[in-house]
């Protein structure tokens, strides 16, 4: 059967880059397909250590800023198995089993590894950051899904875990798992940073305005957008090569306003002109979901969700896990 998964994690309010690259993209999707097709969202609180500890006061409420965030987005709980990664231990033995299937150098040689590793001393780099991949294939497996939707910088992950399933087919001649299928849109898959756009926009890099979060204010998207990087050309173009910062604008612009960027009539437009229409548009776009995430505060929706959700996925996970314990000889 078809199985839909994907994961986020919780970095307390998501930003442009999870939304167009992500959340639209799912929404869409659970929107449009067969109601039997069975769709899974985490929200993985365990990933989110894989830099090192953080306050638990402060992961806690990301996660719930996060869960709420999706559903302001319009992930319809009814619909969508929504739920917290932690609340499901089976996916941490899952993981360790994949160790088994997996060399260090590999890991090791995975771009955001080597990225994320510079922010840390030789000596310092915690564990996580190197087994990251692994639990994050294990969140798949575990359910035995079969189609990933992300956005593109999960390319590499979706690699060395299509890898790991077929490893582990091999390994104790089974079927068990299906090689899972990434599916990431053709337009928006990324979306760049504000202050700098050769890098994707991030919550981990780059500063707050090189990102606008769901729920900022308007006056907030007004001064991001207008402090937003461009040149002094004047006139917009569309042109990526010598004017990736103003190109970027307008991507966001076509990303928001769900038109093509050849359908924009930018003629008349200057730098300045750009940078307020896409403020006003944000604004527009994401007004209603600002006031859906206030409406969730302080209704205990958000926990009931995670509670009634987190025991239907511990439930598939069980069966899952019984079927590979017996294959690789613990059971
Ligand atoms: P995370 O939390 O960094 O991002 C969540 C989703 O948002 C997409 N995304 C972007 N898309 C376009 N442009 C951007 N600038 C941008 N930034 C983020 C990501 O591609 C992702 O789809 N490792 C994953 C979380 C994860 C996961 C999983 C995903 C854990 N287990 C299992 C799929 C399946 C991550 O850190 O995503």
């Amino acid at each position: 059967p078809t199985i839909y998964f994907t994961g986020i994690q919780p970095t307390g309010i998501p930003h442009l880059g999870n939304f167009f690259g992500s959340i639209e993209p799912w929404t869409e999707l659970q929107n449009s397909v067969d109601k039997n097709i069975l769709m899974m969202l985490s929200v993985v609180d365990q990933h989110a250590i894989s830099l090192g500890p953080l306050p638990a006061n402060e992961l806690r409420q990301n996660t719930h800023q996060m869960t709420a965030s999706l559903i302001a987005c319009g992930v319809d709980p009814n619909r969508t198995l929504l739920f917290r990664q932690s609340d499901v231990p089976q996916i941490a033995q899952i993981s360790w089993i994949l160790g088994s299937l997996q060399t260090t150098s590999k890991l090791a040689r995975l771009p955001q590894y080597k990225e994320k590793k510079e922010r840390f001393k030789k000596g310092d780099i915690p564990v996580g950051l190197l087994t990251y991949p692994l639990l994050q294939a294990a969140d798949v497996l575990t359910f035995k899904a079969t189609t990933v939707p992300v956005g593109e910088d999960q390319s590499q992950h979706l690699n060395l875990l299509g890898g790991l399933a077929y490893a582990f087919n091999k390994t104790y001649e089974t079927e068990i798992f299906p090689i899972p299928k990434q599916l990431t849109r053709e337009s928006h898959a990324r979306i760049r940073s504000l202050r700098e756009p050769e890098k994707k926009m991030s919550k981990s890099s780059g500063g707050p305005r090189s990102r606008i979060e769901i729920t900022d204010s308007r006056s907030t998207i007004i001064e991001k957008c207008q402090k937003a990087q461009s040149d002094n050309a004047g006139k917009v173009t569309y042109d990526k090569e010598n004017r990736l910062a103003v190109s970027n604008l307008l991507d966001l612009y076509s990303a928001v306003t769900k038109t093509q960027t050849s359908e924009i009539d930018f003629s008349n437009w200057t730098t300045l002109d750009l940078k307020m229409n896409l403020a006003e548009a944000v604004d527009k776009r994401l007004a209603p979901i600002r006031q859906k995430f206030e409406e969730l505060q302080n209704t205990g929706e958000v926990d009931k969700v995670l509670t009634e959700n987190g025991e239907k996925a511990r439930e598939i996970a069980e069966k899952n896990l019984e079927e590979i314990r017996r294959t690789i000889g613990f059971l």
